[in-house]
């Protein structure tokens, strides 16, 4: 793969045609942490909706650190796994009082606070801060074992190190919120399970998959 060529391919497409989202009008650690907690188990279609009145309701992080849980609760219902909801105003407590309401720009930091696994450090890293930090999910991983035909088993637990090491060699350093945000975007948009739609593909010339014409058999997820 051509790495700078394929930067500036995935970015451009990503910079013409990214939908217009609401927490992506602005970098603000905090709106990219909720946007991304409540993106985990839910579409993008519902999301919306509840973001923007999450953060009429809650429109800083001391508003939510501050707020009553009962009324968090109320913002959240609908969305279901409540538990996401009580670990964000847990650790959005925690930042208010051991951070100065400033979320940390470490992964060492930010990996401590409860709920934020490694996807969601990765994407208020790179998104918010710059930081050239993967950020991998499901979505991730079938773009990425397609590009480059990686077979291995993303139902693995072990497997989401190897699409993280992949990011790392491949993310710009320059540009890594529109970097990440691309690879979730074409996830979302072009490369589909089953069968993507790859004549609209940006970054086509650089899949090896669809090189192989074996786009349709990955990523391989062998069910337990
Ligand atoms: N899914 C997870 N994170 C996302 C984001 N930032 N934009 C769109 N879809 C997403």
């Amino acid at each position: 793969i051509n790495i700078p060529q394929f930067r500036e391919d995935i970015i451009s497409w990503f910079q013409m045609e990214q939908r217009d989202l609401p927490w992506r009008k602005d970098q603000d650690p905090y709106k990219v942490w909720v946007s991304e907690i409540m993106l985990q188990q839910t579409r993008v279609d519902t999301v919306i909706p509840y973001f923007n009145r999450f953060m009429e309701w809650f429109p800083s992080l001391q508003s939510l650190a501050d707020a009553d849980e009962e009324k968090v609760l109320k913002a959240w219902e609908g969305l279901g796994y409540y538990s996401r909801v009580k670990n964000l105003q847990s650790a959005v407590r925690e930042v208010a009082q051991e951070y100065n309401g400033i979320v940390p720009d470490t992964l060492e930091e930010i990996s401590k606070l409860k709920g934020v696994g490694p996807y969601t450090a990765g994407a208020i890293l790179s998104i918010a801060y710059g930081r050239p930090e993967p950020a991998v999910d499901g979505n991730v991983m079938r773009v990425l074992s397609r590009i480059l035909l990686i077979e291995e088993d993303i139902a693995k637990p072990k497997t989401r190190k190897i699409f993280e090491e992949a990011v790392r060699r491949l993310i710009d350093d320059n540009h890594t919120s529109a970097f990440n945000q691309a690879l979730m975007e074409l996830g979302a948009m072009i490369c589909t399970p089953g069968v993507p739609a790859c004549l609209l593909c940006p970054v086509r010339d650089h899949c090896e998959a669809y090189a192989e014409g074996v786009q349709s058999q990955l990523p391989v997820k062998n069910l337990k």
